[in-house]
């Protein structure tokens, strides 16, 4: 089992009448590693971790967690898995304290045991004060923590986290992100799947593309952007500058082909920051004169365009109708690291 991972899949596919959600997902995640799983909206992230958390079987291909084949012996594995879910799962009935207490006598506590490791949660999730009152009461964020605790009920030694920070404010994400550090550190095994680059970058030791129900690629995330090259210089010319004249004279000089972007600023690809002084005067001998300049470092999104730009977005051809609706827009907010 180590040498396979503690998940470990292999081939999976996952069809929902003309929905081919999944098409051919291999998988491993180590022993104590955070593996983040990355895509747009409709790229199968929620299906597969449905599937490894053995909600719902795969159409085809197998896969084990800690272990234990997730159809084979599905008891087995959910009695080591914890799981946070896209969408918060608890009863909006009970107090954050009732929901703990229920999950832990599920999970085999006494009345005792369940009710102090309920206190001991809700006090890591800054929801003391919130505890004895019905989970309806409780804003977005609140459930969420809420969500989170009622997963960590059984110290699972493997969790599976489905977005687990949207909704989050910036101080409760990163509150989160270094409990899911701190849970890393004492072995636990993470899949957390985010739109985030931002999260991905910062949380996972590997990263997962999925893209129309594929992995497109896997690799840590230094790996992933040297995959983009080593970063651009990007500037803008004064307002009677001419880009073609820089542009040849960048070439001349041996920078690869530059862009236009939409902000009017032009790019060539650079080594680095050192490079900015070379553009400067390569520049300066045409007579054409910057008024801005910088360096940015390949960011996690200029992987992400660069492996799924050219791609289609929703998996399937025209079937039944899909549970949600199409992507409006990208949720991506990883900033280029600029230096001046
Ligand atoms: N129960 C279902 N019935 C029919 N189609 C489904 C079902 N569940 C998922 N799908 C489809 O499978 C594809 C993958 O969906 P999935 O929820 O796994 O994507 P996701 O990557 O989690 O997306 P999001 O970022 O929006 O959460 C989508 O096209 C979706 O519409
Ligand atoms: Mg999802």
């Amino acid at each position: 089992m180590a040498a396979n991972g503690v998940i470990h899949a292999v081939d999976l596919h996952k069809r929902f009448g003309a929905v081919q959600a999944l098409r051919g997902v291999d998988l491993t995640v180590a022993q104590g590693e955070i593996m983040g799983l990355l895509g747009h909206n409709g790229a199968g992230k929620t299906t597969l971790v449905d599937i490894l958390s053995t909600l719902m079987p795969p159409t085809a291909g197998t896969a084990s967690v800690a272990g234990f084949d997730v159809t084979g012996n599905p008891e087995e594995v959910r009695r080591r898995i914890g799981v946070t879910g896209q969408f918060a799962s608890l009863d909006e009935q009970l107090s954050g304290h009732d929901n703990l207490v229920l999950v832990a006598r599920l999970c085999g506590a006494s009345r005792a045991q369940a009710g102090s490791r309920a206190d001991e949660l809700l006090e890591a999730f800054g929801l003391r004060d919130a505890g004895r009152r019905k989970s309806v009461t409780y804003s977005g964020g609140m459930r969420r923590r809420l969500d989170l605790a009622l997963g960590l009920v059984g110290h699972p030694e493997i969790l599976f986290l489905d977005e687990p920070t949207v909704g989050l404010d910036p101080p409760s994400r990163i509150g989160l992100w270094e409990m899911v550090e701190e849970l890393t550190r004492g072995g636990t095994t993470v899949l957390l799947t985010t739109q985030y680059l931002e999260e991905a970058d910062r949380l996972a030791d590997r990263i997962t593309v999925l893209e129309a129900g594929r992995v497109l690629v896997t690799g840590t995330a230094a790996e992933l952007k040297s995959r983009v090259g080593s970063g651009s210089i990007s500037f803008r010319l004064e307002p009677h500058g001419d880009p073609a004249v820089a542009a040849d004279a960048l070439s001349g000089a041996g920078f690869p082909p530059g862009a236009r972007t939409a902000r009017g600023e032009l790019t060539v690809p650079a080594g680095g920051s050192a490079d900015l002084a070379t553009v400067i005067r390569v520049l300066d001998t045409v007579g054409q004169n910057v008024t801005e300049i910088r360096h940015s470092e390949p960011s996690l999104d200029d992987v992400y365009l660069a492996l799924t730009g050219a791609e289609s977005r929703e998996p399937a051809p025209a079937g039944p109708p899909h549970r949600e609706s199409p992507p409006t827009g990208r949720r991506y907010t990883g900033n280029p690291q600029e230096t001046m």
